[in-house]
């Protein structure tokens, strides 16, 4: 049930952004975007329907739809299906998030996590994207962050419908692999503790980055590599905050968040050190993570992302964030794995 198998590479690119998710990108930047990518070498690709009401869906389909379609792995999602009538993008309820997406299109999105939402949803995708196949479908967000207080409703919609659906395609074929794309650790928890879904592995974002990571190093880390799924870290930026952007879990970052980030900038100027490369090497240091999927809007970023993977961070640099108790204790560290070798 792993996705290492699965996926090409430690580096894929999600497209969240592309659905306008802070600003109204033109479509050639959103094309070059994906084009970028590609030139990069990257060949997974997460999308899903909410990313802008389908806008993601249907720009990366275009994007790649002049490469053969065995030379890449997809994923997209279920749990939300777009309408064709049309509703006001800033008066969606998104719980904590709301105003993400605003510039999207504007079609209607409804919560839906039974089977038969998740077979219509899989069919809309495939045909924004263009493509007759998906390999991996996470399940989204039915967490705490969209759903306050009635996640655990939206939980068990999903247990009996989406997780069975999935299931079902997986044995038939249909699909590789399908697991939770969620922006919270206790969803996957919960997943791993029912005997009757089987995911191969959880999108989790936010959640094991260089600013937040405790809880899923303490309690899903070691649960999911038990049971081999694996952890593909989404958001490994906190949204930009730790790439040089001003978001933290989607909204403005506060003056702590920046002050940590800030003092975090310090410690790897002294060392010659990018955040952005301790970032996304910090998160691929965890045993139990098979790829970082970080999103851009902006064709350049690639470069970026793909300097930042093979950036040589000196040990030194790694000792003093754990003195300084930036990481956790007992967080996995690049440093660590060179010297078990
Ligand atoms: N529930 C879920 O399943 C879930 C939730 C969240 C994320 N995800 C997946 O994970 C992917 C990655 O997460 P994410 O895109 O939300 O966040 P992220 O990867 O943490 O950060 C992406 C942001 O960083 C910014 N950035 C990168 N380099 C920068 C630089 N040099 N200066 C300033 N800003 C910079 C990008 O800005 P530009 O836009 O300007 O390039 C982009 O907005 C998503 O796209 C999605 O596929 C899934």
């Amino acid at each position: 049930m792993s996705l290492k198998n699965k996926l090409p590479g430690l580096l894929g690119f999600g497209t969240a952004p592309l659905g306008n998710m802070f600003r109204n990108i033109p479509e050639a930047e959103a094309r070059a975007t994906v084009d970028a990518a590609w030139e990069q070498g990257i060949r997974y690709f997460d999308t899903a329907p909410f990313y802008g009401a389908g806008l993601a869906e249907i720009r990366l389909g275009a994007a790649l739809s002049r490469h053969k379609r065995d030379d890449y792995v997809l994923s997209t999602k279920v749990g939300r299906v777009i309408f064709d009538e049309t509703e006001e993008p800033a008066a969606r309820n998104l719980g904590e998030k709301g105003g993400l997406f605003e510039f999207g299109r504007p079609n209607r999105i409804v919560n839906d996590y039974t089977a038969d939402a998740t077979l219509r949803s899989i069919d809309d995708s495939l045909k924004r994207l263009n493509t007759d196949r998906l390999d991996i479908v996470w399940v989204h967000d039915i967490a705490q962050d969209f759903y306050g207080d009635e996640w655990l409703t939206q939980f068990e919609t999903a247990r009996k419908g989406a997780f069975r659906a999935l299931t079902r395609l997986r044995e038939a074929g249909v699909i590789k692999a399908w697991g939770l794309g969620v922006n919270r650790v206790e969803p996957c928890e919960l997943t791993l503790d029912l005997s009757e879904a089987q995911p191969d592995g959880f999108l989790l974002a936010g959640r094991y980055t260089l600013l937040d990571h405790e809880r899923a190093l303490q309690r899903l880390m070691p649960a999911a590599a038990k049971r081999n799924v694996d952890i593909v870290v989404g958001g490994p930026y906190s949204s930009g905050v730790l790439a040089g952007g001003t978001h933290f879990e989607y909204q403005k970052a506060s003056p702590e968040i920046i002050a940590k980030v800030e003092h975090i900038k310090r410690i790897a100027q002294r060392h010659n050190v990018s955040v952005k490369a301790a970032a996304l090497q910090f998160s691929l240091a965890n045993p139990a993570v098979a790829a970082v999927i970080p999103g851009a809007s902006r064709p350049e970023r690639i470069a970026e992302d793909r300097a930042a993977l093979a950036e040589v961070i000196p040990p030194a640099f790694w000792h003093e964030m754990r003195e300084q108790k930036l990481v956790a204790a007992d967080a996995p560290l690049p440093v660590d794995r060179k010297q078990e070798k």
